[in-house]
């Protein structure tokens, strides 16, 4: 296996994986439950992954990140912005904020507190924000494991749980087309629960999941 040139984001993402994995169902799921031509705020857009077939669908995507590498992929027709998600505020609101990515199981709950603020400051009234979690089944009795999927080899490996059984951390690697890229990662599982205490001093509520594993949650103001 070839460890593969890229940069790497502030949070250890790989660039270069980002800039070619799949986009997976996550666009499709969301085109389905946004109105036509939606304003959607994608944080933490990474190299726009979601955010260039959601563009292609006709909605209006401004795309934010924090790494200037991950944005250089970014196509130029979608409004981008270089900006740490905690501190954001551009000053209008939309019909849908996304929050990819497990960012909102962050184990750094002033972090989670940040980010869902920035969220409930972004989304009209009448909007919803999408969050994708970990899966708080699967996750606390994860172990090492590979699938295949569109020609990527995806692997977890060094899955370490925490005493309490909500914090996890793994290696990710992804093999695309023999190259092998690894991303160190840690986060918090939130159920339905904690999920709902999390959103609530935000004014956000839990309305639906958009996928049989719940982890795409819709929440709205
Ligand atoms: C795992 S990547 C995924 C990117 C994209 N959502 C996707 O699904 O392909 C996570 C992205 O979130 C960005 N990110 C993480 N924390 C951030 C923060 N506090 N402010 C802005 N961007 C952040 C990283 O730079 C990275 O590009």
């Amino acid at each position: 296996m070839t460890a593969a040139p890229t940069s790497y984001a502030p949070d250890g993402s790989p660039v270069e994986a980002f800039a070619r994995l799949p986009a997976g169902p996550a666009p499709d799921l969301l085109d389905g439950v946004l109105p036509p031509a939606a304003t959607v705020l994608d944080l933490g857009c990474g190299a726009g992954r979601i955010a260039h077939p959601l563009h292609q669908q006709g909605h209006r995507v401004t795309a934010v990140d924090q790494c200037r590498d991950m944005l250089d992929h970014v196509d130029p027709a979608i409004e981008s912005h270089q900006r740490d998600i905690e501190t954001l505020d551009l000053g209008r609101r939309f019909d849908a904020v996304l929050l990819a990515s497990f960012l909102v199981n962050t184990v750094d709950h002033d972090q989670r507190r940040q980010f869902l603020a920035t969220c409930a400051r972004h989304v009209a009234p009448t909007g919803a924000v999408y969050l994708q979690r970990l899966d708080p089944e699967l996750v606390p009795i994860a172990v090492d494991a590979e699938s295949e999927e569109a020609g990527v080899v995806y692997a977890m490996r060094d899955v370490h749980h925490g005493d309490d059984d909500r914090r996890f951390e793994a290696t990710m690697r992804f093999t695309i087309g023999g190259l092998d890229y690894a991303h160190r990662y840690a986060g918090e599982v939130l159920d339905d629960e904690a999920l709902a205490e999390a959103l609530a001093p935000h004014g956000l509520r839990v309305v639906r999941f958009l996928d049989g594993q719940r982890t795409w949650v819709e929440a709205r103001p």
